[in-house]
């Protein structure tokens, strides 16, 4: 007779994937890969090519023959040209032998970085609404995510009062990400600073997401990690994808004391090898003489952010202005509709595609998620079609 299965051995998926709720836009983004003629303020990525230059000396590394693994931590000029930059930016130093990591994309340093500190059962505190890999990471790497609200009157800060009231003994880390996707919210330095003091208090972790750094309007970025006492108590992630519109290339970093960069490491070792050899070479050029088009970028992204803020005012969707990344966040309450249908329509009915609020978190409901990292030309008409849109549906 054959012994009876566990309960956990009945299904081929573990638990942990399984608590991962599958996202609720799946049906909005098969019905958009279905549609032509959309202008899709969707996709959260520049619609710049990479520039010449940074793409000129990773095809010049391949034509030498550099094709191979690099060291696990990565190429150490990448590391030491990290070292240089966190120290010019913020004044913060870290060692670039044993306090860097270079990993595929912010994406695999936040799995990274939840899985070398998050025990079973761990809580992890983060903003809703937020970027939608905080909470699926933290599940699965068997943490809970313990969401705080925030709202479009605070600016969609983080209040530290709201965070404290929500710690238990089972708080492990508060997981920040500034300036913020979905929102494009920048927190003041004096916020951060209280929320780094309750971080030191309760002896707790915070992980900060800092992948839009160098994507702020008129309002100074600050680096978590480097407020007073918080270099060790913090893992900084940061990467190339956003400010050098290098999405494709892979490339991002952890930055944080020796023993989390060696936990990081064991699991990156085992499981990633090394990031990619030409992404490293590219990222090494994008650090050294990448600043002029970062500032050209960030002039463009600032001129269609206000063509897209104020045009949504106008058409009557409140929207908070946004000082960070590459995100509009309208309200879109008066016309009645959830998020959810609000995004359905305006695809189906005047081809625009935004995401619905909802996906980033319960907070994010009546809100849309627009990205201006396209064409003022495309964003003018797809403003001309939102204004169609919404006056059919009268405003309340
Ligand atoms: C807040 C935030 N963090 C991390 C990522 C992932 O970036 P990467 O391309 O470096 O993996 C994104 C991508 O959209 C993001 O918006």
């Amino acid at each position: 007779m054959t012994a009876k299965k566990p309960d956990s051995h009945t299904s081929p998926i573990s638990d942990r994937v399984k608590r991962v709720s599958p996202s609720g836009i799946r049906k909005f983004f098969d019905l958009l890969a279905s549609m032509n003629d959309v202008i899709s303020l969707g996709v959260g990525e520049p619609d710049y090519t990479t520039p010449w230059h940074i793409r000129e000396a990773a095809i010049y590394s391949i034509e030498k023959g550099s094709t191979m693994y690099t060291s696990n931590l990565g190429m150490p000029d990448l590391r030491q040209s990290l070292s240089s930059h966190l120290k010019d930016s913020y004044n913060i130093g870290y060692n670039p032998d044993s306090e860097l990591l270079v990993t595929v994309g912010v994406s695999e340093a936040l799995d990274l970085a939840m899985r070398a500190i998050i025990n079973p059962g761990d809580e992890v505190i983060m903003p809703d609404p937020c970027y939608v890999s905080y909470n699926a990471c933290t599940i699965l790497a068997g943490g809970i995510p313990i969401m705080v609200p925030t709202g479009e009157a605070g600016g969609f800060e983080l209040d530290s009062a709201d965070i404290e009231a929500r710690i238990t003994d089972k708080t492990k880390a508060i997981l920040l990400g500034y300036p913020a996707n979905p929102t494009g919210a920048v927190m003041p330095r004096n916020k951060l600073e209280q929320i780094a003091e309750l971080a030191c208090r309760h002896n707790l972790f915070i992980i900060s997401d800092e992948i839009y750094a160098r994507l702020v309007y008129g309002i100074e970025h600050t680096c978590l990690a480097a407020l007073p006492d918080m270099r060790d108590n913090t893992i900084l992630l940061g990467g190339f994808s956003k400010s050098y519109a290098m999405t494709g290339w892979r490339i991002g970093y952890a930055a944080a004391n020796q023993d989390i960069i060696d936990a990081m490491t064991k699991i990156h070792k085992y499981t990633i090898m090394s990031a990619p050899t030409m992404g490293q070479v590219a990222a090494i050029e994008a650090l050294e003489s990448g600043d002029a088009s970062v500032s050209e970028m960030v002039e463009d992204y600032n001129r269609r952010r206000l063509v897209m803020v104020n045009g949504l005012c106008d058409i009557g969707l409140s929207c908070f202005e946004p000082r960070g990344a590459f995100y509009a966040f309208p309200s879109i309450k008066s016309t009645c509709m959830t998020s959810e249908e609000f995004a359905e329509k305006l695809l189906v009915e005047e081809r625009v595609a935004v995401v619905p609020g909802n996906a980033f978190g319960k907070c994010g409901e009546g809100y849309v998620r627009c990205c201006y990292a396209t064409s003022l030309s495309e964003i003018e008409e797809a403003l001309e079609r939102i204004k169609r849109f919404v006056a059919k549906y009268k405003l309340k």
